[in-house]
């Protein structure tokens, strides 16, 4: 693949990209990428207890960075676990996460001998002791996911560790599942897992839902059980409008040593969020300029079918025109080209001054954002480009128009 000198990730290059790429288009810096896994690396110390969550950006070219860093990573799905060994990961650095799984994933995730399958409901269960029967040589990890009735998450939708949620087993059910696996050939239990959501902006629910998992680990322990480690998942937020602060690794990492102060468990995060999500920019150009009773709004070639979050969540980003200038202080809606009046990329934007034709640059979407693309409309996804030191180059091609029917047939 051609890689292009630049100096740095600036409009100029982003313009330079666009000429050659067209918009909308997602651009990585992989200088940023690096800077979000060494945050995790500084304050947790072992690279391989972080596995980074790979849901929030697979981009091969993301993984092949991100794993010269000696990190793990965390799969949810088959395909996830396939997109990372795809990237050059070994097995031994992956974990199947626990996310809802057919038995067939967690009976592939056993025999692939990946670090740990974390399971989340009885058939899983039921999965893994089967798999761990026709198992030849040393047994696969595996944990339990436990839903400890916590609220925590930027919104209803990323929520995943209340009483109600479908994730993982309620406390009441943690027993009877690990003495299933603790009894069975093939297997080890050794981790207990949560995650409580995404987009957290208070690192207090993790101390509440340690103490539910330090009580299971009790509980197992006064019947003969013991387990090895905690996995708490990811969820550390990111400040995506211009003056929030984004949690930090090292608090969290304190706080957690503090309450496992006097055990030896050992301890692994899933973090994504907060490793990916500053290292993207989505260029998209303005169409044209709609006022619609005196509220002014731009339509850009770039929508909720390319970056889904504020139409999903009503995640504000941060959007800044590439070229021209912001005229005064008023605000503009910023919506897609799609049929639906829903589509935006955000609302009450400071840009006041763009004109049909300039480029918009949407910040830090990094993370959940070609991941969540879709091609409604039959429009195909944008490209993917990382920029590094030695200049850039496409990660991931533009969709084509032949792309769109592959695989589908006239009769
Ligand atoms: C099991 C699990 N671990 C880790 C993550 C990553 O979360 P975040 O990107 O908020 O750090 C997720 C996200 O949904 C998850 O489901």
């Amino acid at each position: 693949m051609t890689v292009r000198p630049h100096t740095s990730l600036d409009t100029e290059l982003l313009s330079e990209i666009i000429r050659e790429q067209g918009t909308p288009t997602y651009v990585y810096d992989a200088r940023i990428l690096d800077a979000g896994v060494c945050r995790w690396i500084d304050a947790v110390g072992d690279p391989s207890r972080i596995c980074y969550a790979v849901k929030a950006n697979y981009n091969l070219g993301v993984l092949a960075r991100l794993t010269t860093h000696g990190i793990g990573f965390e799969a949810s799905t088959v395909g996830e676990m396939a997109r990372a060994l795809a990237a050059g990961i070994p097995a031994k650095r992956i974990v199947l996460g626990g996310v809802p799984k057919p038995p067939e994933a967690v009976e592939e995730g056993i025999r692939r001998g990946l670090d740990l399958v974390v399971l989340q409901a009885a058939h899983e269960v039921e999965a893994a002791v089967r798999a761990g029967a026709s198992l030849e040589g040393p047994p696969a990890r595996v944990g339990l996911r436990v839903r400890p009735g916590i609220r925590a998450g930027a919104h209803p939708s990323l929520e995943t560790g209340r009483a109600d949620a479908k994730f993982g087993f309620g406390p009441s059910e943690i027993q009877e599942a690990w003495i299933a696996l603790d009894g069975a050939k093939g297997v080890e239990p050794t981790t207990l897992a949560f995650h409580l959501g995404s987009g957290l902006d208070s690192l207090e629910p993790y101390e509440g839902a340690i103490e539910v998992l330090l009580r299971l680990v009790r509980d197992l322990e006064s019947s003969g059980h013991a387990v090895r480690e905690l996995d708490l998942g990811g969820g550390l937020g990111v400040a995506y409008d211009e003056d929030g602060a984004d949690l930090e690794p090292a608090e969290l990492v304190r706080i957690v040593r503090e309450r496992l102060d006097g055990t030896d468990l050992g301890v692994r995060y899933e973090p994504g969020r907060s490793i990916a999500a500053r290292a993207g920019t989505l260029v998209t150009r303005v169409l044209y300029r709609r006022e619609r009773d005196g509220h002014p709004a731009l339509v850009c070639d770039g929508g909720f079918t390319d970056f889904g979050r504020f139409s999903l969540y009503g995640a504000q980003h941060r959007i800044e025109p590439l070229e021209g200038s912001l005229e005064g202080p008023d605000t503009v809606e910023v919506l897609g080209p799609t049929c639906e009046s829903g589509d935006k990329l955000g609302t009450e934007r400071p840009l006041h001054g763009v004109r049909p034709g300039d480029l918009l640059a949407v910040r830090d979407v990094g993370a959940y954002g070609f991941v969540m693309a879709s091609n409604y409309n039959a429009r195909p996804r944008p490209a993917e480009v990382m920029v590094d030191d030695d200049g850039w180059k496409v990660v991931r091609q533009r969709e084509s128009l032949e792309d769109l029917w592959r695989g589908e047939t006239v009769g």
